[in-house]
């Protein structure tokens, strides 16, 4: 830590457990990607401290503006170093460097059916999530012993008496960060499978969690009406469900059997939905750690 004319300098590491915020200028160059930072310090002015993780060469500066539209903060690079500046307070205790905790994420595949196409779109999902370092597992109806709805968990007067299984995989949701649906359509709907694994499982479990929706079909609309049933559904669920919507059309020819994307579309539309998935888990965790409404 430093102090250059009156404005305290912190080194970024901390910042990471941060989300994310576009800057609305840069000198010279593309807009980067910036983390707001949530320091442990509480003192006014460390609350609004950026970061810039998108850095490409040379000298870079890149301003942050506040709620109000004043120039709030910026941060430099040359020379391979890098300073966050913040605005005026008084406050001179560092900020610890801290690792950014991995996030726990479940995506939820819609289909059972033999020779189901989900698989391909998830597969390039689960990989995209993991090489944004974060754990994934794969909640699959074919594989997990789901019945017919008899009752969901929270509904039964003695949880103990539910199987095993079913708490565990609730106590997951529990814990997860953030949740991906994986949905075909099916009639113009939602598929069968997704509704009952769902409905099994308390909204208190979900709540104040982000999730993404990607869509699928063989014809060329991609599931955008069964993406379009999704989202009142899982907001029922408590969840919160991103802008970002990732739709596959045609979805043999989008992929190959084992997941690999066949265009740039594709690839494209799916990173999108990683990336504003993965910068509203990293919100939403921080919100949550601050307090959730009763
Ligand atoms: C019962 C059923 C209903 C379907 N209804 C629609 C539909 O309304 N709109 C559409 O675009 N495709 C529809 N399809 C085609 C699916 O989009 C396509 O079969 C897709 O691969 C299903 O996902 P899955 O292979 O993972 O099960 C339907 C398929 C099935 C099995």
């Amino acid at each position: 830590m430093a102090v250059v004319q009156g404005h305290r300098i912190h080194w970024g590491a901390s910042l990471e457990s941060g989300f994310g915020v576009e800057v609305s200028s840069v000198s010279g160059q593309r807009p980067y990607r910036l983390q707001m930072g949530w320091p442990k310090c509480m003192c006014p002015g460390c609350c609004r401290i950026y970061h810039v993780t998108e850095p490409s060469e040379g000298e870079r500066e890149a301003y942050t503006v506040g709620p109000s539209g004043q120039r709030e903060a910026y941060t430099t690079e040359a020379s391979g170093q890098q300073v966050v500046y913040t605005t005026d307070h008084n406050d001179q205790r560092e900020v610890p460097k801290e690792e950014k905790p991995m996030s726990r994420l479940i995506v939820f595949l819609g289909s059972t059916r033999d020779g189901r196409n989900g698989t391909r779109v998830a597969t390039h999902l689960v990989n995209l999530l993991k090489e944004r370092k974060h754990a994934v597992t794969v909640f699959d109806p074919l594989k997990m012993p789901f019945e017919l709805l008899r009752q969901p968990l929270h509904f039964m007067p003695d949880q103990s008496a539910a199987p095993q299984w079913l708490r565990d995989a609730n106590a997951e949701i529990a814990a997860a960060d953030g949740f991906v649906v994986v949905t075909p359509e099916y009639n113009c709907s939602l598929p069968p499978a997704l509704v009952n694994m769902l409905d099994h499982f308390p909204p208190a479990s979900f709540q104040h969690r982000p999730v993404g929706i990607a869509c699928y079909s063989l014809g060329p609309f991609g599931g955008m009406r069964a993406a379009a049933f999704a989202r009142p559904h899982l907001s029922e669920l408590g969840l919160v469900s991103i802008p970002a919507q990732f739709t596959v059309p045609t979805v043999t020819q989008s992929y190959s059997a084992d997941g690999q994307p066949q265009n740039e579309r594709i690839e494209n539309n799916a990173a999108r939905l990683v990336t504003e998935l993965s910068w509203y888990v990293d919100a939403l965790k921080a919100a949550r750690a601050a307090g959730v409404p009763n």
